[in-house]
């Protein structure tokens, strides 16, 4: 029986329309779901919508329409966008499908029945953006939802709740057996910390709104809903056939569930927990990726700087966005979109060292044997370069297993060096002129030998590119290829090659405009400037003088240093300020600065930032604003 592959990404919430961040998250899950049919496993790959909820619900409110209406629509938009994208999903789900919503009452009633589930009063501060509830140790300040910043709304309501605690042991037993269910290893640790803090049961039906899935008939309490991320978790199962006709749970356990690391915890800890309770086995791997900031900022709709995938996608070719996304950033971590960046990686890694390298083949096997390519030499010429090329191919393969995109991409680039690298040593121009034709045409065998390796197990990444550069070599990719030229390490038969256009032109300029200050940002500095404040007004603002205690650079950020700065409270604040063009962080140590010291928190680059530098800048740089002698730290300013 061939093995299976089971892939899903997160269903993505219909209260926003699709971006770079999920395309990233659909694009990773659709390339390994590629990857395992590559390696000819039966895949089913799934994505889908997230559509219950009281976000979704308020969303629809604030438009005017029905819930149900909303979702078809948002929801649709994700479905084509995907489809556009060619991603190659098996069942996009929709947690509004009836399918679903039978399969869900079937599991609530399984966990029920189990004794995992009872009936209490729950009062919380709940963030309805994230739709989670918080304890007060959680909350920053006092009310803020730690997650996104926003405030939070005291709820107290009936509710069913579901016997987490029980499961804290069995989890951790998990994360020691298996040593890859949470990838990346930093993550796991993470959610170890998190469980052995201890677990609360956890509420998981609301009476505050209905837009939701309805308990089991059977339970007979028709006032509550089930909670969203009940009911969209449960969707990995659902899509399966769990509780319908259950034909493709043979599919079930999951090979790979990709998630954002903001939705980690919940995979993590809760989604095995109701598995286990509802006695099915757990995921292989739930990998979390890191986040996508713009040009070092945090993207949002009111700064209008979200990127958009479709415009990338269309100004510079999807498959050189897919490459560009998987490449640039290390799994896990966070990354940053910028053109410059996605322009570098076309000019260089795909045209100077991909598409450059079939230029060569075509040019040297045109000159030197009417295009004809025969393998028969290559062993005996070149078995180290081969044998090198397999071992990066391995490596990459184990790169690509544990969801390291962009080290797979590079141990894949390593061995096109080799190939280009040979071009230069041997010289087969040289060895033509001197008779040693043999040679010279083992060499151009073996380089487009490599070519075609690495196109095989390229093509996840970059579908339609390697077909081309397959018909220029004569052959095709599919599993066939990958038994007989990855596992195996066979070569090419002898063929003649096809001539095929450049892969890759060269992008001389970035080719989107950036992004306009939106209206609404315009108009609002035009009523600051026209606005006197009072003086009471300016004393809102609370000024302080701190000093600097400890300065590092923000990884993977042009602008943004990390400051941990003493305000003559308990403990430091942690500033997260854009100023790394103008100062290095040794030279702030111990300087003092001036801190807007009551902002609310908000999250930079995933890091809390406490409060704010004042700083002045012109054009000839930016200089912090400090008291003219020392001044002990928290003296007020104003
Ligand atoms: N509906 C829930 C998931 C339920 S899964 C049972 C949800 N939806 S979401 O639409 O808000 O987010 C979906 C995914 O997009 C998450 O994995 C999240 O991490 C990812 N991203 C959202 N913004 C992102 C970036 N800026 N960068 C990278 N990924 C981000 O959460």
């Amino acid at each position: 029986m061939r093995e299976k592959a089971y892939v899903t990404t997160p269903i993505y919430y219909v209260n926003d329309v699709p971006h770079i961040g999920h395309a990233y998250t659909t694009i990773i899950a659709d390339t390994m779901a590629r990857y395992y049919r590559l390696k000819g496993y039966e895949t089913f790959f799934l994505t889908g919508t997230d559509e219950h909820g009281q976000k979704i619900e308020e969303a629809a409110k604030i438009r005017n329409r029905t819930p149900q209406d909303y979702a078809d629509e948002i929801s649709g938009k994700f479905r084509s966008l995907w489809d556009e994208f060619e991603i190659s999903y098996d069942k996009f789900i929709r947690t509004t499908d009836e399918e679903h919503k039978i399969g869900v009452q079937k599991a609530f009633k399984t966990m029920y029945d189990n004794g995992d589930i009872y009936k209490g009063h729950y009062e919380g501060h709940y963030c309805v953006s994230c739709e989670t509830f918080f304890t007060d140790t959680q909350l920053i300040d006092e009310n803020l939802c730690p997650d996104c910043g926003k405030e939070t709304r005291i709820v107290k309501e009936e509710s069913y709740f579901f016997r987490l605690s029980n499961y804290q042991e069995k989890l951790l037993q998990w994360y020691e057996d298996d040593e890859k269910c949470v990838l990346p290893k930093g993550k796991k640790s993470e959610v170890i910390s998190f469980v052995k803090q201890g677990l609360r049961d956890l509420s998981i039906t609301r009476t505050s709104f209905d837009w939701g899935v309805k308990l089991p008939p059977e339970i007979n309490d028709p006032k509550h809903v089930m909670y969203v991320w009940l009911d969209a978790l449960l969707n990995y199962i659902t899509a399966l056939g769990y509780g319908t006709d259950q034909k493709n749970m043979t599919y079930w356990p999951a090979t790979v569930q990709l998630v954002g690391k903001d939705i980690l915890r919940f995979h993590a800890i809760y989604w095995p927990a109701f598995l286990l309770s509802l006695g099915l086995p757990l995921p292989k791997h739930i990998a979390a990726h890191g986040w996508w900031t713009r040009n070092g900022e945090k993207m949002s709709k009111s700064k209008g700087n979200v990127v958009n995938p479709k415009e990338v996608a269309d100004a510079y070719g999807l498959e050189n966005f897919r490459y560009f996304m998987l490449r640039e950033v290390p799994f896990g971590q966070d990354g940053d979109f910028s053109q410059k960046a996605l322009i570098d990686r076309i000019n260089s890694d795909l045209s100077n060292e991909l598409g450059n390298l079939l230029n060569r083949i075509i040019g040297m096997s045109g000159k030197y044997s009417a295009f004809g390519i025969s393998s028969k030499n290559v062993w005996h010429y070149h078995e180290k370069e081969i044998t090198n090329v397999m071992e990066h191919l391995r490596q990459a393969e184990n790169n690509l297993n544990d969801l390291q995109t962009n080290r797979f991409l590079e141990e894949l680039w390593k061995a096109l060096t080799i190939a280009n690298q040979s071009i230069t040593i041997y010289e087969p121009w040289v060895k033509m002129k001197n008779g040693e034709n043999d040679f010279a045409l083992a060499t151009v065998a073996m380089v487009a030998n490599i070519l075609a390796k690495v196109a095989i197990l390229l093509h996840p990444v970059m579908p339609k590119t390697t077909h081309k550069i397959a018909e220029a070599l004569h052959f095709s990719i599919n599993h066939d290829a990958y038994v007989t030229f990855i596992e195996n390490n066979g070569l090419l038969e002898d063929f003649t090659i096809q001539k095929v256009p450049p892969l890759f032109p060269k992008v001389e300029a970035e080719l989107l405009k950036a992004p306009e200050p939106t209206p609404a940002k315009e108009a609002k500095k035009e009523e600051v400037k026209d606005t006197a404040i009072s003086i009471d007004q300016f004393f809102e603002t609370k000024l302080k003088v701190g000093t600097i205690i400890e300065a590092v650079a923000v990884p993977k950020s042009k602008k943004l240093l990390q400051l941990q700065v003493d305000l003559g409270e308990e403990k430091p604040r942690q500033i997260i300020a854009g100023i790394k063009e103008y100062y290095k962080p040794e030279d702030l140590i111990n300087t003092q600065i001036t801190v807007v010291a009551n902002l609310k928190p908000a999250k930079i680059l995933g890091l809390l930032s406490e409060g704010m530098l004042l700083a002045a800048k012109d054009a000839n740089g930016l200089t912090l604003i400090r008291p003219e002698t020392p001044k002990d730290n928290g003296s007020s300013v104003g």
